[in-house]
């Protein structure tokens, strides 16, 4: 605990009524303000100018780049010229929530089990106000189908599982869902759902389709997002409260099943995979508590002495606050809010305070706090979609910086007797190793396949890696290290290729070796992020 950074620091000024709405007294505002950010960035797809975050939060440019500066020292975003970028690390965030929910780990094997067996798409989505969000994709690539991304919003009455989760409101909640359609009948709350067509459906529609589900323990979506898009849902429920945790979805288009036959032919397959998800939840134990983190927060002293006015520690400090929850960790009080992040009690308070006034974390009633599905919101979407070669690109690019040479990442493909090139960053020397994406060579032959197919040839104390001299072409000289998976798995190799007559071996080693070590870890924790709860392509 950092009692003496925490107890020195300024307390962060009080939200002005006029800018954050009906913001609490006691809400932090730069916190809102970052948080509104990270949410903007999400929506345009992980990646927008300054200038356009400048217009579309109604910020000063001088707050926008002191929010991406300090979200640039967490490692949650990236500044690549005029644009600000969000890195995988932010995905820690929706983490926290996905892991204290516990049902992706529970019941994802099932849903992906279900979407090989019927070779059609599965989802599991949770309830979030009066809409629906996703918290698992099992995806079958079509050309006839968008399809949704973890932690997409979609409204209630567009959905089958809407449906469902309708059955379980209260008058208040189908009130707050009357206001939300009249005051945005187009949907435009709802970025990812193209607005409904024309007289589509009315309001009626919804509650009788929602007492229908209530009946049949089942909803349908008869191209209610777009026309084709057809999908049956089952309500997935806590066998302790009886109550639907989530909803378990199979998704289909009409030019491969109508909304009749996806209740004929696959819902009987749906409520089987649904019992057996149920079973589960019967069965799982208590999560095992690890060791609760300590001090999250203690590095923002030395952020905010080392950037000064342009480390905005409050939000830092905030932010921290979320990472806080984890499976085994899903409600905490303020005390233990405050042990994990080592913050002084009233500045957890006030971050707690804000994130319930955002709707990030709702009060439970044991006088704790849980994280809400909308921490989503902030950077998981476009995010779950990455892939290892997208995810090393900077890295790489950084790294050749540093050393000056061309460096690459490969995969072995999948008859293990090549490797592929999946990325890569050009030095500009004259004589650069020049190897295009998409390359394969033999694998027996450079130092990457090596790797790939024996495992490292050396073991330096710094680490393992492989050299190769001359092969597969005269004049080149390469040295590899191997890119882990959350198991362990070697799973892609890094390199970096330079001329014999620039350096030796031993220069490699001695020179090279180490950033590329540094470099590889910098990918692994990355990806080791990203796959927690999503596939991470590797090519
Ligand atoms: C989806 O998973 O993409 C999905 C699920 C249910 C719907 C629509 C789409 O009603």
């Amino acid at each position: 605990m950092s009692a003496k950074t925490t107890a020195s620091a300024p307390v962060p000024a009080p939200v002005p009524p006029t800018e954050a709405g009906q913001a609490p007294a006691e809400a932090v505002s730069p916190l809102i303000r970052g948080v509104a950010v990270l949410r903007q960035l999400t929506e345009a797809g992980g990646s927008m100018s300054l200038s356009a975050l400048e217009r579309t939060t109604g910020l000063a440019r001088s707050t926008v780049d002191r929010i991406t500066a300090t979200l640039t020292r967490m490692d949650y975003v990236r500044l690549d010229g005029r644009d600000a970028i969000l890195t995988p690390h932010v995905m820690e965030l929706g983490n926290a929530y996905l892991a204290a929910l516990r049902l992706p780990a529970l019941l994802s094997t099932h849903a992906d089990r279900l979407a090989d067996e019927l070779d059609e798409s599965v989802s599991l989505a949770v309830a979030d106000r009066d809409g629906i969000r996703f918290i698992h994709q099992a995806t079958r690539r079509r050309a006839m189908s968008l399809s949704f991304r973890i932690g997409d919003l979609l409204p209630a009455e567009r959905t089958a599982p809407g449906q469902l989760f309708a059955t379980e409101w209260t008058d208040e909640e189908w009130q707050a869902w009357r206001a939300r359609r009249t005051r945005d009948p187009q949907n435009r709350d709802f970025p990812t759902v193209p607005p409904p067509p024309q007289n589509a459906w009315s309001d009626e529609d919804f509650v009788r389709r929602t007492a229908r589900a209530a009946a049949e323990n089942c909803a349908l979506d008869d191209q209610l997002i777009e026309p084709g898009l057809v999908a049956v849902s089952v309500p997935v429920r806590d066998p302790r409260t009886a109550r639907i945790a989530c909803v378990a979805n199979v998704v289909s288009h009409t030019s491969r099943h109508t909304s009749a036959d996806l209740r004929e032919t696959l819902l009987p397959r749906l409520r089987l995979a649904v019992a057996a998800m149920e079973e589960d939840l019967r069965r799982a134990p208590q999560p095992e508590p690890g060791p609760p983190p300590a001090g999250l927060a203690t590095w923002t002293g030395a952020s905010k002495q080392e950037l000064g006015r342009e480390f905005i520690e409050s939000l830092a400090r905030g932010l921290t606050v979320l990472a806080a929850f984890d499976e085994g960790r899903a409600e905490l009080t303020l005390t233990e809010v405050a042990k994990a992040t080592g913050l002084a009690r009233a500045t957890a308070r006030r971050a707690l305070i804000t994130y319930e006034h955002l709707g990030l974390v709702t009060p439970t009633p044991h006088r704790a706090f849980a994280l809400s599905p909308q921490v989503l919101s902030l950077g998981f979407p476009p995010l779950s979609r990455t892939s290892l070669p997208r995810i090393a690109t900077p890295h790489l690019t950084r790294l050749t910086d540093t050393i000056q040479e061309t460096t690459s990442l490969a995969v072995l493909t999948e008859r293990r007797d090549e490797i592929q090139y999946t990325a890569r960053a050009a030095a500009t020397h004259v004589m650069s190793v020049d190897i295009a994406v998409g390359t394969r060579l033999p694998a027996s032959s450079t130092a990457l396949g090596r790797l790939l197919l024996t495992g490292p040839t050396a073991a330096a104390a710094a680490g393992s890696y492989a050299l190769a001299d001359e092969e597969p072409e005269q004049g080149v000289r390469a040295i590899a290290v191997p890119i882990h998976d959350r198991n362990g798995q070697v799973i892609a190799a890094l390199n970096a290729a330079t001329h014999v007559a620039r350096r030796t071996a031993e220069e490699c080693v001695h020179d090279i070796l180490p950033a590329l070590l540094a470099t590889a870890s910098h990918i692994e924790t990355d990806l080791h992020t990203a796959a927690r709860f999503t596939q991470v392509p590797l090519t």
